[in-house]
Protein backbone atom coordinates (compact mmCIF):
# COMPACT_ATOMS: atom_id res chain seq x y z
CA UNK A 1 0.00 0.00 0.00
CA UNK A 2 1.43 3.44 -0.35
CA UNK A 3 0.80 6.12 2.07
CA UNK A 4 0.14 9.74 1.98
CA UNK A 5 1.76 12.01 4.15
CA UNK A 6 2.11 15.58 5.08
CA UNK A 7 5.76 16.45 5.78
CA UNK A 8 5.86 19.31 8.85
CA UNK A 9 9.23 21.32 8.52
CA UNK A 10 10.86 24.60 10.09
CA UNK A 11 14.32 24.39 8.06
CA UNK A 12 17.06 23.26 6.33
CA UNK A 13 14.86 20.42 4.47
CA UNK A 14 17.29 17.35 4.32
CA UNK A 15 15.45 14.63 5.91
CA UNK A 16 12.28 16.06 3.95
CA UNK A 17 15.06 15.46 0.68
CA UNK A 18 15.63 12.50 1.50
CA UNK A 19 11.92 11.17 2.06
CA UNK A 20 11.79 12.80 -1.71
CA UNK A 21 14.35 10.95 -2.83
CA UNK A 22 13.65 7.89 -1.69
CA UNK A 23 9.55 8.07 -3.33
CA UNK A 24 11.14 9.10 -6.55
CA UNK A 25 13.73 6.29 -6.47
CA UNK A 26 10.54 3.48 -5.60
CA UNK A 27 12.32 2.84 -2.42
CA UNK A 28 9.28 4.38 -0.48
CA UNK A 29 5.98 3.46 -1.48
CA UNK A 30 4.23 7.15 -0.53
CA UNK A 31 3.37 10.52 -1.88
CA UNK A 32 4.02 13.89 -0.01
CA UNK A 33 1.16 15.63 -0.37
CA UNK A 34 1.32 18.68 1.14
CA UNK A 35 4.51 20.21 3.52
CA UNK A 36 3.97 22.43 5.78
CA UNK A 37 6.57 25.03 7.54
CA UNK A 38 6.25 27.26 10.09
CA UNK A 39 8.98 30.19 8.63
CA UNK A 40 8.96 31.56 4.96
CA UNK A 41 12.16 31.15 3.07
CA UNK A 42 13.72 27.96 5.00
CA UNK A 43 15.13 25.31 2.90
CA UNK A 44 12.54 22.79 2.78
CA UNK A 45 10.18 25.01 0.53
CA UNK A 46 12.72 25.12 -2.18
CA UNK A 47 13.59 21.27 -1.88
CA UNK A 48 9.38 20.90 -1.64
CA UNK A 49 9.03 23.30 -5.03
CA UNK A 50 12.35 21.46 -6.87
CA UNK A 51 10.05 18.03 -6.49
CA UNK A 52 7.05 19.88 -7.48
CA UNK A 53 5.83 19.40 -3.60
CA UNK A 54 2.86 21.62 -2.47
CA UNK A 55 3.66 23.74 0.18
CA UNK A 56 2.14 26.12 2.60
CA UNK A 57 3.92 28.40 4.92
CA UNK A 58 1.52 29.47 8.42
CA UNK A 59 3.98 31.10 10.74
CA UNK A 60 4.05 30.66 13.91
CA UNK A 61 5.63 34.26 15.26
CA UNK A 62 3.25 35.96 16.66
CA UNK A 63 0.40 34.10 16.56
CA UNK A 64 -0.68 32.25 19.71
CA UNK A 65 0.11 28.42 19.67
CA UNK A 66 -3.46 27.18 19.72
CA UNK A 67 -4.20 29.89 16.71
CA UNK A 68 -1.58 28.34 14.96
CA UNK A 69 -1.90 24.66 15.61
CA UNK A 70 -5.65 25.57 14.83
CA UNK A 71 -4.30 26.55 11.18
CA UNK A 72 -2.23 23.88 10.55
CA UNK A 73 -4.91 21.14 11.32
CA UNK A 74 -7.16 22.86 9.39
CA UNK A 75 -4.66 23.07 6.12
CA UNK A 76 -3.81 19.26 7.47
CA UNK A 77 -7.94 18.36 6.73
CA UNK A 78 -8.11 20.00 3.33
CA UNK A 79 -5.46 17.35 2.40
CA UNK A 80 -6.15 13.23 2.35
CA UNK A 81 -3.11 12.43 4.38
CA UNK A 82 -2.85 8.97 5.98
CA UNK A 83 0.22 10.34 8.81
CA UNK A 84 2.03 13.35 9.69
CA UNK A 85 6.12 13.07 9.34
CA UNK A 86 7.89 15.80 11.39
CA UNK A 87 10.52 16.63 9.43
CA UNK A 88 12.97 18.96 11.74
CA UNK A 89 9.77 20.28 12.76
CA UNK A 90 10.73 22.69 15.89
CA UNK A 91 7.46 23.30 17.74
CA UNK A 92 5.64 20.76 20.37
CA UNK A 93 2.64 20.08 19.68
CA UNK A 94 -0.30 20.07 22.14
CA UNK A 95 -2.51 16.98 23.47
CA UNK A 96 -5.40 19.21 21.27
CA UNK A 97 -3.46 19.05 18.21
CA UNK A 98 -2.35 15.40 18.81
CA UNK A 99 -6.01 14.49 19.08
CA UNK A 100 -6.87 14.66 15.74
CA UNK A 101 -4.54 12.01 14.72
CA UNK A 102 -5.63 9.08 17.14
CA UNK A 103 -5.32 5.42 14.91
CA UNK A 104 -8.01 2.81 16.16
CA UNK A 105 -5.07 1.40 18.46
CA UNK A 106 -4.58 4.52 20.37
CA UNK A 107 -1.61 5.85 18.62
CA UNK A 108 -1.21 9.07 17.12
CA UNK A 109 -0.42 9.17 13.54
CA UNK A 110 2.47 11.48 13.67
CA UNK A 111 5.91 10.29 13.15
CA UNK A 112 9.11 12.33 14.03
CA UNK A 113 12.81 11.57 13.76
CA UNK A 114 15.33 12.21 16.97
CA UNK A 115 19.36 12.34 16.44
CA UNK A 116 19.82 10.87 19.50
CA UNK A 117 19.17 6.92 21.36
CA UNK A 118 16.08 8.28 23.10
CA UNK A 119 15.74 8.71 25.85
CA UNK A 120 19.43 9.79 25.91
CA UNK A 121 19.51 13.42 25.14
CA UNK A 122 16.19 14.81 24.23
CA UNK A 123 15.90 18.67 23.22
CA UNK A 124 16.65 20.99 20.50
CA UNK A 125 20.52 20.44 20.82
CA UNK A 126 20.73 16.47 20.68
CA UNK A 127 24.10 16.74 18.23
CA UNK A 128 25.66 18.73 20.30
CA UNK A 129 24.65 17.33 23.89
CA UNK A 130 25.46 13.83 22.70
CA UNK A 131 29.18 15.25 21.84
CA UNK A 132 29.61 17.39 24.88
CA UNK A 133 28.83 14.41 26.72
CA UNK A 134 31.77 12.63 25.17
CA UNK A 135 29.81 9.54 24.14
CA UNK A 136 31.59 6.75 21.76
CA UNK A 137 28.08 5.95 19.71
CA UNK A 138 25.34 8.09 19.77
CA UNK A 139 22.20 7.12 17.08
CA UNK A 140 19.21 8.30 15.80
CA UNK A 141 15.76 7.20 16.88
CA UNK A 142 12.47 7.20 14.83
CA UNK A 143 9.29 6.87 16.82
CA UNK A 144 5.39 8.27 17.09
CA UNK A 145 5.11 11.42 18.72
CA UNK A 146 2.84 11.60 21.98
CA UNK A 147 1.92 13.94 25.19
CA UNK A 148 5.96 14.74 25.91
CA UNK A 149 8.76 16.12 23.82
CA UNK A 150 10.73 13.57 22.17
CA UNK A 151 9.04 10.63 23.59
CA UNK A 152 6.31 8.09 22.00
CA UNK A 153 6.75 4.52 21.34
CA UNK A 154 9.72 3.96 19.35
CA UNK A 155 9.61 2.68 15.77
CA UNK A 156 13.37 2.14 14.84
CA UNK A 157 16.77 2.89 16.43
CA UNK A 158 20.07 2.79 15.05
CA UNK A 159 23.49 3.37 16.82
CA UNK A 160 26.85 5.79 14.91
CA UNK A 161 29.89 5.60 16.35
CA UNK A 162 31.60 9.08 17.30
CA UNK A 163 35.19 8.62 16.28
CA UNK A 164 38.20 10.50 18.75
CA UNK A 165 39.32 12.75 15.84
CA UNK A 166 35.41 13.70 15.24
CA UNK A 167 34.78 17.36 15.59
CA UNK A 168 31.00 18.62 16.39
CA UNK A 169 30.23 18.71 12.90
CA UNK A 170 31.83 15.68 11.16
CA UNK A 171 29.84 13.71 14.41
CA UNK A 172 26.56 15.64 12.81
CA UNK A 173 27.82 14.82 9.38
CA UNK A 174 27.83 10.99 10.39
CA UNK A 175 24.28 11.37 12.30
CA UNK A 176 22.59 12.68 9.30
CA UNK A 177 24.06 10.41 6.86
CA UNK A 178 21.86 7.83 8.85
CA UNK A 179 18.89 9.81 9.22
CA UNK A 180 18.53 9.69 5.63
CA UNK A 181 18.77 6.14 5.36
CA UNK A 182 16.39 5.09 8.36
CA UNK A 183 13.29 8.06 7.97
CA UNK A 184 12.17 6.71 4.64
CA UNK A 185 12.70 2.75 5.48
CA UNK A 186 10.86 3.20 8.34
CA UNK A 187 8.07 4.69 6.65
CA UNK A 188 8.09 1.98 3.53
CA UNK A 189 7.90 -0.08 6.35
CA UNK A 190 4.77 1.68 7.60
CA UNK A 191 3.24 1.79 4.70
CA UNK A 192 3.53 -2.18 4.78
CA UNK A 193 2.61 -3.07 8.53
CA UNK A 194 0.38 -1.19 10.97
CA UNK A 195 1.84 0.82 13.41
CA UNK A 196 0.47 -1.43 16.46
CA UNK A 197 3.37 -4.20 15.06
CA UNK A 198 5.64 -2.18 14.11
CA UNK A 199 5.67 -0.22 17.69
CA UNK A 200 5.54 -4.63 18.95
CA UNK A 201 8.37 -5.48 17.43
CA UNK A 202 10.18 -2.09 16.21
CA UNK A 203 11.67 -2.24 12.53
CA UNK A 204 15.35 -3.75 12.69
CA UNK A 205 17.15 -1.69 10.26
C1 LIG B 1 17.48 16.66 12.08
O1 LIG B 1 18.69 16.46 12.73
C2 LIG B 1 16.34 15.96 12.79
O2 LIG B 1 16.71 14.76 13.39
C3 LIG B 1 15.98 16.97 13.85
O3 LIG B 1 16.08 18.22 13.22
C4 LIG B 1 17.04 18.12 12.15
C5 LIG B 1 16.34 18.57 10.90
O4 LIG B 1 17.20 18.62 9.79
N1 LIG B 1 14.66 16.70 14.40
P1 LIG B 1 16.61 18.78 8.32
O5 LIG B 1 15.73 20.05 8.33
O6 LIG B 1 15.79 17.57 8.00
O7 LIG B 1 17.80 18.93 7.45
Amino acid sequence: MSIKLAVLVSGRGSNLEAILEAIDSGHLRASVEIVISNKSGVGALAIAKRHGVRSSVIESAPVKRVEHERLVVAELAKNDIDYVVLAGYMRVLSPEFLSHFKDAAGFYKIINIHPSMLPAFPGKDAYGDAFAAGVSTSGITVHLVDEHVDHGPILAQREFPRHPQDTLDTFKQRGLAVEHDLFPAVLEEIATRSLASLVKEQVRK
